[in-house]
């Protein structure tokens, strides 16, 4: 295929100085031959196992090995090369790779594109099995994975030094499958120029100057959703209660505690949203007082008044004019019940649904969805967050688009 008759999704393939780097000029074939652009950028490392000519040949496209090309600056820059990417895909990635991405360096072309790109990034490893192992490489692994980045593999097997264990590049043809298996994240842009508003994590209502009441919110599924829905093309503001979760690229995040502040921080920014997505464990009660002194033990026992706080959600859905209404429900029992209920009930768009306890829910990595709307269903199967993120805002992106269709052709009627 030519590059005039490409017009499928644009990757923006990294190869790094593993031994796995003589099979990426197979995974640009593979990757051509469904439709991709593919844009190769070596690193020094890479180019030392395979030639840039090879790659130039299979892709079709000049490869790019340096920052410092005056004559790609004046066409395409690793500024314009990281906004035409609708993908980052780095096979194999070194465990110096992906150190230099954790550590946000930008020593060379790739890693300064990976900081400069908006688009998601997908690592497949590739390193000798005890590297991986290595408690480094393992945590660099964890930071990349919380903020989105999608790691495939690596697979277990024989490797070129010899040992056997975790370490080798998944084949080429899996990388593709997964790579045409997320259209949602890759470059559909289907909230395009959507303002969307998010809430996530817990709340603290205070009890005294040191005590507050909360839950095990961690926030990642808020975060998840804004970074997803961002890589959507939305403009998204994330209000947030107190996490320990990094903001993601191209999200502006508002910083709330309590369950009032949630309420005030949404409101003063839902006026022109298009979409909004109640996630945050927002507290139902709140202290009827908050002690200005800390409470002191006594002989007796304590009782604390709880009032009422505002629900968010429910007041969002109330609005006149009011914007594409998700809600979440965590729930303990029934749980298509009980949230069918609350989507009727709050008059919500869609909800979607979580079983949480001790083990599931709450904190995790993973998460299972039963989206709900009305006249309608999917359930989202267990994955990592990232993942079932994207997911869902496929299918508030395919909502959306319905209603909206609907109401154009009631209106034309
Ligand atoms: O009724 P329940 O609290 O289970 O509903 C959960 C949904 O309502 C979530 O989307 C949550 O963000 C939202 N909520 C809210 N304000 C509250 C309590 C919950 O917006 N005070």
């Amino acid at each position: 295929m030519s590059e005039s008759q490409e017009s499928g999704i644009r990757i923006l393939l990294g190869v790094t100085g593993g031994v796995a780097a003589y099979k990426s000029p197979e995974l640009v074939r593979r990757l051509r031959e469904r439709g991709a652009q593919v844009q190769v950028v070596l690193t020094p490392g890479a180019a030392r196992f395979v030639s840039p000519l090879t790659f130039q040949a299979v892709s079709g496209r000049r490869v790019r090995d340096d920052l410092w090309d005056e004559g790609a600056e004046a066409a395409m820059g690793h500024i314009e090369l990281a906004r035409w990417a609708d993908l980052v895909l780095v096979a194999p990635a070194t465990a110096h790779f992906m150190a230099s991405l954790t550590a946000g360096l930008a020593d060379g072309l790739l890693s300064t594109l990976c900081l400069a790109s908006q688009a998601p990034v997908l690592l497949a490893p590739a390193m000798n099995q005890a590297m991986w192992q290595h408690p480094s490489v393992q945590a660099n692994r964890r930071v990349l994975e919380e903020r989105g980045v999608r790691i495939l593999g690596p697979a277990q097997g024989d490797q070129a030094c010899g040992e056997d264990g975790p370490g080798r590049m998944v084949e080429p043809d899996e990388i593709v499958d997964t790579v045409f298996a997320e259209p949602v994240d890759i470059g559909s842009q289907s909230l395009k120029g959507l303002r969307t508003v998010i809430t996530a994590g817990p709340t603290r209502e205070p009890i005294d100057p040191v005590r507050y009441i909360t839950n095990r919110s961690s926030g990642k599924m808020g975060y998840a959703l804004a970074a997803a829905a961002r890589r959507a093309g939305a403009d998204v503001v994330l209000v947030s209660g107190p996490v320990a979760v990094p903001t993601p690229r191209g999200v502006r995040r508002v910083d709330v505690e309590t369950a009032e502040e949630m309420y005030a921080g949404v409101h003063q920014c839902i006026g022109d949203a298009d979409i909004f997505i109640g996630c945050a464990a927002i507290s139902d009660y709140k202290p009827d007082c908050i002690a200005e002194q800390k409470i002191k033990r006594t002989g007796s026992t304590l009782n604390l008044q709880m009032v009422r706080s505002p629900d968010t959600l429910a007041s969002v859905a109330a609005l006149e004019g009011r914007p594409f209404t998700v809600g979440f429900a965590a729930e303990t029992q029934n749980l298509r019940e009980n949230a069918r209920h609350k989507l009727i009930n709050k008059g919500l768009d869609m909800i979607a649904a979580n079983r949480v306890g001790r083990d599931c829910g709450f904190d995790l990595e993973t998460n299972s969805l039963t989206v709900l709307w009305e006249g309608g269903e999917a359930v989202l199967e267990q994955a990592p967050k990232t993942v079932v993120a994207a997911r869902l805002i496929q299918l508030i992106a395919e909502r959306y688009r319905e209603m909206h269709a609907e109401l154009s052709s009631t209106q034309a009627g």
